[in-house]
């Protein structure tokens, strides 16, 4: 080991598929967590600020209400969504992970705490009488939003910390209560930034969708819903390049030349992700001025798909970077056990399908339509 900081050895059990699977599914999986994420996150922010203006402009009022009933399915599907995650960071990344966790013992095990009471406000925002508790559960769910992204805060401390070894020792002992953060990190506001405004971006998409859903039904409302959520996608984007821009230069050089041609795919991805970016704007501002946006908002969308593929593709590139002086993935032991293998494939396709079947069924069913009326 040399001079380099002892970490705990990884795990010598062999991995009982191949290491790429793993990596796949722990970034499929972050993936839909972060979507979800985003729609609870962005759409929580939108609904405070709907409700806002509702007092004067019942629209206003009514996506407020409308955004407020959706939120504690989201956040019961961000939990569920981040299990899988967290399952396939233990087996990748395991002893990196559980030792950050353990040195901010604290507030991550407040992450639960935290989580139920917003739970809590959220349920109280949704069901409550609004006519009568107006500017109480108005606070209430500013509250809840508040400790949402709180708890995003916690998990960009403890994914920054995973990948810095050299620093544990020396946090850890200046106070092994477990009360720690990762506050000295100079990607820590920047990196959590760029999830948060992101979250504002696409949390804008749950208003779009529901707008395409509701075209036929119900076009004046529905137009209203793509406009207003193709601006708050279209201002969020724009400040993004800022946090992004941010982002990258608080990097250490080293790390931020794996964008910069050291690493190919890191490269491509960031410059493609900028281009998308950037087209997904124009398309936006373009089919907002249109009496249908529809075909433009979807294109738009489209490409946001793709641009949170790769930033989900740079985000690991960087992870790996940071971990290389300590631990390679393939230093992993693998033996594929193929019987299990297909098992876990068929009840990890399955289960997919269902959830998809699932949140179509609860948001869009004929039930959930006749409830809207
Ligand atoms: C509901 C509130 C939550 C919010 C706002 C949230 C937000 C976030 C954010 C911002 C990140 C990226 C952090 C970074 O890379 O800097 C993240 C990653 C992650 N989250 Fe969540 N999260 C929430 C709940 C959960 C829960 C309850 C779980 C687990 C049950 C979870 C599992 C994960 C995992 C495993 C990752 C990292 C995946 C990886 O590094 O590849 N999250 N989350």
């Amino acid at each position: 080991m040399g001079n380099l900081p002892l970490i705990p050895a990884a795990d010598p059990m062999p991995l009982p598929a191949p290491l790429w699977l793993f990596k796949v599914l722990l970034l499929v999986t972050f993936l839909l967590h972060i979507i979800v994420m985003n729609f609870l996150l962005g759409g929580g922010v939108i609904a405070i600020v709907a409700r806002w203006r509702g007092a004067k402009d019942e629209k206003f009022a009514r996506l407020s209400r409308d955004l407020s009933k959706k939120i504690p399915s989201l956040l019961a599907a961000t939990i569920t969504l981040g299990v899988a995650p967290l399952l396939f960071l233990q087996v990748l990344y395991g002893q990196l992970f559980y030792t950050s966790s353990v040195i901010m013992a604290w507030p991550w095990f407040m992450v639960v705490v935290i989580l139920t009471i917003a739970y809590y406000g959220y349920y109280l925002v949704a069901f409550k009488d609004q006519k009568n508790n107006a500017a109480v559960l108005g606070w209430v769910l500013i509250g809840s939003v508040f400790l949402t992204f709180l708890v995003g805060f916690i998990y960009t401390n403890n994914l920054t910390l995973m990948l810095t070894p050299e620093k544990w020792g020396k946090i850890y002992f200046q106070d092994p209560s477990g009360w720690n953060l990762n506050l000295t990190e100079g990607m820590l506001l920047p990196r959590y930034l760029h999830f948060m405004v992101a979250s504002l971006a696409i949390g804008a998409f749950l208003l779009i969708l529901s707008g395409l859903y509701r075209w036929k039904r119900d076009v004046e409302n529905a137009r209203f819903l793509i406009q207003y959520g193709g601006k708050w996608f279209m201002y969020s984007t724009m400040v993004q390049f800022l946090v992004g821009i941010w982002f990258l230069i608080a990097l250490p050089k080293e790390k931020m030349m794996i964008f910069m041609g050291e690493n190919l795919l890191a490269t491509i991805a960031m410059l493609a992700g900028i281009l998308l970016a950037l087209a997904a704007i124009f398309v936006m501002s373009g089919a907002l001025r249109k009496e249908d946006p529809r075909k433009g908002a979807i294109t738009a969308m489209s490409l946001i798909g793709v641009v949170l593929v790769l930033m989900v593709i740079m985000r690991d590139a960087l992870r790996d970077a940071y971990l290389a002086p300590y631990f390679k993935l393939s230093d992993l032991a693998v033996k594929t056990q193929f019987g299990v293998l297909l098992l876990f494939l068929v009840l990890f396709v399955g289960g997919i399908l269902v959830w998809i079947w699932m949140m179509k069924k609860y948001f869009f069913g004929a039930q959930a339509a006749a409830l809207k009326e």
